[in-house]
């Protein structure tokens, strides 16, 4: 007979040390509310997963208020502005004449190993390396969160609320009664393969490049290391794409008379697919989606990790009045998040269409793609709109 598990209680279980998880549990300790946070990937795994790198100004805010951006503020790089790239010509789009407002260059990976050593330090509850994690009782006063550690032993934690911050392919959305939640899912026919390039990036602003064989972005993850972009179709095997076939794509859809792409060794690999996806609400009875857990969004424009921490920081705030008996904030969590998750599903979608190239594309396609790029690199209001969801619109709370 399997031992009888650990039982313990907690006042927020969260699932998943993504973004979402780890400053959730950040911002309720500063708020004076325990929670035990599991994920079932190795330390190591979170902290090395490439993935996002741009972070809007509000969510630079929002770090450096909660006291996470020591690191942040000396190493992130500040941006005021990106390049559109089109029928042989580079456009500016300056995100600070336009706004006021700029964006900071810092990766994903950075943002957690920031978390997880701020949450050690603060000897937050942080378990790695868990498997079998359920949530029951979600409808109740006391949900449940069961967990095996990696040792081998069962977990009970009795809970107040419990967060699922467990990304698009977690537990906790699946946990919902079906009929009790709407969704709302694109997928695009296309893919991006990423790498990280051990060489200088070529470009001091990130480049979007729209080209008749697909979109390309040129990224950087500090003065010494790019990050690039292609698009490939969706079914794309990486190993269909050795270093010097993905180099030489990447010099022909970024060409530019008088310009150069440096190339470098390729420090990792892979294809990421394109979905838009949006359930709601964003709660059943006392769980809280927040992050990919609710919500995907296409990479062009770089707003998944800001959504991520966008959804948290109100969720935090609702919490915090619910465990002290006011439930105003816990009903409104849903509505809040989803008018900023609406605004910036429409801008990733909306840039991904303007800039990829899809399948069956004919010339009317190209020329309506083509239109909007002049439009919004001549006319001053549509660069402002661009740059104003591009820095963040609404803003972070
Ligand atoms: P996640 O970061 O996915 O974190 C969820 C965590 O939950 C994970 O650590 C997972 O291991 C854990 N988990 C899952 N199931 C369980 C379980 N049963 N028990 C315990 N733990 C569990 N956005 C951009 O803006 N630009 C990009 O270039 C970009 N690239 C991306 C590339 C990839 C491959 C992916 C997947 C996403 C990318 N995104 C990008 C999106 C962005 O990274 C996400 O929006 C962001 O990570 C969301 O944070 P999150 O905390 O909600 O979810
Ligand atoms: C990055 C990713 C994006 O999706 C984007 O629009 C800009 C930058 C990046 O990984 O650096």
């Amino acid at each position: 007979m399997p031992a009888a598990p650990a039982r313990t209680r907690t006042q927020v279980g969260i699932v998943g040390a993504g973004p979402a998880g780890l400053l959730l549990s950040h911002l309720l300790a500063l708020r004076g509310i325990d929670s035990v946070l599991v994920e079932d990937r190795s330390r190591e795994h979170c902290e090395a997963r490439q993935r996002a790198g741009v972070l809007e100004d509000g969510s630079v805010t929002l770090l450096r208020e909660a006291g996470l951006a020591g690191r942040l503020d000396r190493e992130g790089l500040e941006h005021g502005g990106i390049y559109l790239q089109f029928a042989g010509g580079r456009h500016h789009i300056d995100f600070r004449k336009l706004t006021g407002r700029t964006v900071t260059v810092y990766a994903q990976t950075e943002v957690v190993k920031d978390l997880i050593e701020a949450r050690l330090a603060a000897g937050g509850q942080l378990e790695f390396d868990v498997t079998g994690t359920e949530v029951d009782g979600l409808d109740t006063a006391h949900p449940v969160l069961r967990y095996t550690s990696a040792d081998g032993t069962g977990h009970e934690v009795t809970c107040d609320a419990i967060a699922g911050c467990d990304g698009f392919h977690g537990i906790c959305r699946p946990a919902v009664p079906a009929g009790l939640m709407t969704v709302w899912e694109r997928e695009y026919p296309y893919a991006w393969l990423g790498i990280l390039a051990d060489v200088p990036p070529s470009t001091d602003e990130l480049i979007y490049a729209h080209h008749p064989d697909g979109f390309a972005l040129h990224s950087l993850r500090s003065p010494l290391v790019s990050r690039l972009y292609l698009q490939v179709a969706p079914d794309e095997e990486i190993s269909a794409w050795p270093d010097d076939r993905i180099w030489a794509e990447l010099q022909r859809r970024f060409a530019l008379p008088g310009w150069e792409l440096k190339e470098g060794p390729v420090l990792d690999k892979g294809i990421i697919p394109m979905r838009s996806f949006v359930s709601a609400p964003m709660r059943h009875g006392r769980l809280f989606l927040a992050g990919d857990a609710a919500h995907i969004v296409p990479p062009t424009g770089a707003k998944g990790l800001n959504l991520a921490l966008g959804d948290v920081a109100v969720l935090a705030g609702a919490l915090d009045d619910l465990l002290r008996g006011d439930a105003r904030l816990a009903d409104a969590y849903s509505d809040d998040c989803l008018e900023r998750v609406w605004r910036r599903t429409h801008f990733s979608w909306w840039m991904t269409t303007m800039l990829h190239t899809a399948p069956r594309a004919d010339p009317m396609d190209t020329e309506l793609q083509l239109a909007q790029l002049r439009y919004v690199t001549v006319s001053r209001a549509a660069a402002a709109s661009l740059a104003e969801n591009y820095t963040g619109y609404p803003p972070q709370r």
